[in-house]
């Protein structure tokens, strides 16, 4: 390097030296995923599985990382329930095992043998709608729709947990929750990890509110 060149040219050297190395590791990275994407799975043994979804019972081998989101989704094409974020965060998923509300994109199928389900297509008794169903209709709990099954089966199952008294963060009175009023503070919480990118939530709110005095019940 001679003294009288201009420091530019060292700036502009040393620029054009970063953007090759970068492309090289960049390139190499690349390389390194395809490979990876290329390389088979391996597949663990299936585990044997005996549902019952929605009144009707399954005898299933399944890979036992099959979660039972994908379960009913994509071996069963039962599609009502969401696949929002896959990772447990917007509840779109929301199912009932054994009456609890549980996340399914969250559950391996595995883990639910012998246990009962019910889902967003199970939930109506003929033509007949859930009460919960038709509070959400009467009330327009929804917008476009693709959070209102989770936003449904999750308030099923709330309503039987208030129902038992179980106590919320927002719950004031311990001593007499056993006889709780849901409060819109209430519902709020107690569906806080229902997410609606509409926003729809003063109307979910009513509908569960309806339901509520409605009496519903799982
Ligand atoms: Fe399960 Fe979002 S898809 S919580
Ligand atoms: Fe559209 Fe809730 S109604 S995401």
């Amino acid at each position: 390097m001679g003294h009288d060149q201009d420091p530019e040219d060292f700036r502009d050297i040393s620029r054009r030296e970063f953007i090759a190395a970068s492309t090289l590791v960049s390139g190499a990275a690349l390389a390194a995923t395809a490979d990876l994407e290329a390389a088979p799975a391996s597949a663990a043994p299936e585990v044997a599985c005996a549902l019952t979804i929605n009144k009707t019972p399954y005898d299933l081998k399944l890979e036992p990382r099959t979660t039972l989101l994908d379960l009913l989704r994509e071996h069963l094409n039962l599609v009502g329930s969401k696949k929002g974020c896959d990772h447990g965060q917007c509840g779109a998923c929301t199912v009932l095992v054994n009456g609890e509300r549980v996340l399914s994109c969250l559950t391996l199928a595995v883990t639910c043998d012998a246990a009962n389900i019910t889902t967003i297509e199970g939930l109506a008794t003929g033509d007949d709608l859930h009460p919960v169903q038709t509070a959400f209709l009467h009330n327009d709990g929804f917008q476009c729709g693709f959070c209102t099954p989770g936003q449904i089966c999750s308030a099923v199952a709330m309503l039987e947990e208030a129902r038992r008294g179980m106590p919320s963060a927002v719950t004031t009175d311990l001593k007499s929750s056993a006889h709780l009023t849901l409060t819109v503070d209430e519902v709020r919480e107690r569906m806080a990890g229902n997410i609606c990118r509409c926003g729809a939530y003063p109307n979910i709110i009513a509908s569960v509110l309806a339901a509520a005095s409605a009496g519903a019940r799982a």
